[in-house]
């Protein structure tokens, strides 16, 4: 069985949590599926205050004391996650921006490997594209793999044909993360495995207190080839290689 949670950034019950309730069914339909509904609204998660504390020091020195860590832990216990927001003038919702900025630190030591991630978007007219991939970008920040998601247009009400829409698009949406969910994490993208290299290289010239570093270290990552155990083939080895030299250069440049 896997574990699957849709992150909900609206409290409407509405045209999103349908959208969500749609991919549920799909999901199910395709294997056997745990599915939990968690509305950000449900929480308490204040804003961001900018201190950077989690990023240079750790995040169990954030000043605001909430309910990040609950969110975490979801996250932490599932196969796969679903991040869900209706389009709010060409964005995620504020609720969800928030989620994503509170966990802001996890792009510095990402932690969700092996990890399914999909998106939901929906919309009264348009720019949810962008939106269901701006998800699934920062969902890869933080260790996930995800599949394409879906957006659609929700009048409320919704036409029929509107409705038929949005079903078809859940559905192919629901099936290609249920591959997603249960395929064998993927080797790296040459961008990802850039980031990787070249963060690790530039950590290597900062302060050894700094908590990046630390993590880095403990993880055994200033060794590895990518942040998890992978293949990664000759070529992606040989362009590693070369990003390893030029972020050397780079950092060298900017001590000088
Ligand atoms: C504050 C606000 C801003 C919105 N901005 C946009 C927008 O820029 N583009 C768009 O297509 N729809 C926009 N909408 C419409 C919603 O995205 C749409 O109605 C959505 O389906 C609502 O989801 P919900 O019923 O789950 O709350 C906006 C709605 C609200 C309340």
């Amino acid at each position: 069985m896997k574990k699957v949670t849709a992150f909900i950034g609206t409290q409407s019950r509405k045209a999103t949590y349908f959208a969500v309730q749609e991919f549920e069914r799909n999901l199910k339909q395709l294997g056997d599926i745990d599915f939990e509904y968690v509305f950000l609204s449900d929480y308490r998660l204040e804003f961001c205050r900018g201190c950077k504390l989690c990023f240079n020091k750790g995040e169990e020195l954030c000043p605001l004391k909430d309910d990040r860590d609950v969110l975490l832990e979801k996250m932490e216990n599932s196969d796969g996650i679903i991040l869900a927001s209706p389009n709010y003038v060409f964005h995620v919702s504020a609720r969800m921006k928030n989620l994503i900025d509170r966990l802001a630190f996890l792009c510095h030591r990402p932690r969700f490997f092996g990890k399914a991630c999909t998106a939901v978007v929906t919309q009264g007219n348009m720019g949810g594209g962008a939106i269901a991939k701006y998800l699934c970008t920062s969902a890869g920040h933080i260790g996930f793999h995800s599949s394409k998601g879906c957006w659609a247009q929700t009048l409320d009400p919704m036409t029929e044909r509107q409705r038929r829409t949005l079903e078809q698009r859940v559905r192919k949406a629901a099936a290609r993360f249920y591959r997603e969910l249960t395929r064998p994490t993927p080797p790296p993208s040459f961008f990802r495995l850039l980031i990787f290299r070249m963060t690790r290289t530039s950590l290597k010239y900062v302060d050894h207190d700094f908590r990046d570093y630390q993590y880095y270290k403990d993880k055994g990552w200033f060794e590895s080839d990518y942040y998890h155990p992978t293949s990664l083939g000759p070529v992606k080895k040989l362009a590693g290689r070369l990003f390893d030299v030029a972020a050397r250069q780079a950092a060298r440049r900017m001590q000088a």
